[in-house]
């Protein structure tokens, strides 16, 4: 018998639900996104974010049976992703899972948000297997993690300061681009210069650490600059330099550590692994070192149902099972500190 999990991804401003097999097959995913009324603002308001996920939770999940061609009845669990996101919104798809474990009465397993990105993996490539070395960069996260098993990870370095995405949206601010902002910057600079300006490269106490505030302060600072002295702004060839730099350090302490552990694969995983350059870069480093490498697909690079109800499955088979009185955790940590 398959293990068949319907799960529920609310944390920010998708609402997405899927049906997945054994962890690996993709039987249905649905993505509603917000991003439309977001734009609007420039960013993100929870409070709309709340109100359009319990707005389209049950349309979501409803469509998720019909295109799987499943009922309650075929599922083994439900999946839900319990943090690190939006406290309101995660409360909503938190609410929602556990309505529907209880009157179905099957089992309802918490995820990690960040497990379902680095699960996105597994959802790609059915050869892939732990243990690999997983850059996750999003707009929370810019973490390296060793993957030892399908639920076991560890810590080897991560952001002191912003999250890779998130200094790729301010970035993207001050060349007023529009919301969301990483893949615009991305878009453009794919015709741009990127060694036309030179960008700080922070330094970190951590041997595996990130830091890309300074690297946003410098480029921040650099385009004022050149509004105050009245110069057309060459956005292509600014974001371009941006893009180069971030990606060069990214990549850098990803293959350091992949080279130091000795690690038989590297995966790249969260929204940012859709970045173009990020992708050619660490696809090319890793052919240098013969090292085999592993992204998501394009559509499961960003937040989707699909990779919480993989990360569902493998926590299924470890035995973990929520209360009803689950609640949803905004700081959900995926590691707990050591000491
Ligand atoms: O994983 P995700 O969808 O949400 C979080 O879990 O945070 O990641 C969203 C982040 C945003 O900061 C977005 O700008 C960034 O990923 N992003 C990109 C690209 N696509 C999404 N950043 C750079 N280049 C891209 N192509
Ligand atoms: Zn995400």
């Amino acid at each position: 018998m398959p293990t068949l999990i319907l799960a529920l991804e609310t944390s920010c401003d998708e609402t997405a639900a899927a049906v997945v097999e054994d962890g690996r097959i993709i039987r249905s995913s649905v993505v509603f996104s917000q991003m439309d009324m977001h734009a609007l603002y420039g960013g993100v308001v929870p409070e709309i974010a709340s109100r359009a996920h319990v707005e389209a939770c049950d349309r979501v999940v409803d469509q998720a049976l019909k295109e799987a061609g499943v009922t309650f009845r075929d599922l083994t669990a439900l999946g839900v992703t319990q943090g690190p996101g939006l406290v309101g919104a995660l409360l909503t798809g938190v609410s929602c899972m556990k309505g529907l474990s209880f009157s179905t009465g099957l089992p309802l397993v918490p995820v990690h948000h960040i497990h379902g990105h680095i699960c996105a993996n597994f959802l790609t490539h059915p050869e892939l297997e732990p243990p690999f070395l997983c850059l996750v960069a999003s707009g929370g996260h810019s973490h390296l993690f060793m993957v030892e098993d399908y639920t076991a990870f560890r810590l080897l370095g991560q952001t002191v300061d912003d999250a890779a995405g998130e200094a790729f949206d301010k970035a993207a601010r001050v060349l007023s681009l529009p919301y969301p902002g990483g893949p615009k910057l991305d878009e453009l600079a794919e015709n741009g210069d990127p060694l036309r300006f030179s960008l700080p490269r922070p330094h970190t106490e951590g041997k595996y650490d990130y830091s890309f505030s300074g690297l946003k302060t410098a480029f921040i600072n650099l385009v004022h600059g050149m509004e105050q002295r009245g110069e057309n702004l060459p956005k292509a060839d600014l974001a371009a330099s941006f893009r180069h730099t971030l990606v060069e350090v990214l990549a850098e302490k990803a293959m350091l550590a992949a080279r130091d552990h000795g690690v038989p694969g590297l995966a790249l995983a969260g929204g940012v692994s859709a970045n173009r350059l990020l992708r050619r870069r660490l696809a090319e480093l890793c052919s240098l070192e013969g090292i085999p490498f592993y992204t998501p697909s394009l559509p499961l690079c960003n937040d989707n149902g699909a990779m919480i109800a993989s990360a569902a499955c493998y926590r299924y088979d470890a035995g973990v099972r929520a209360p009803l009185s689950l609640n949803a955790d905004p700081s959900l940590r995926l590691v707990q500190p050591q000491g």
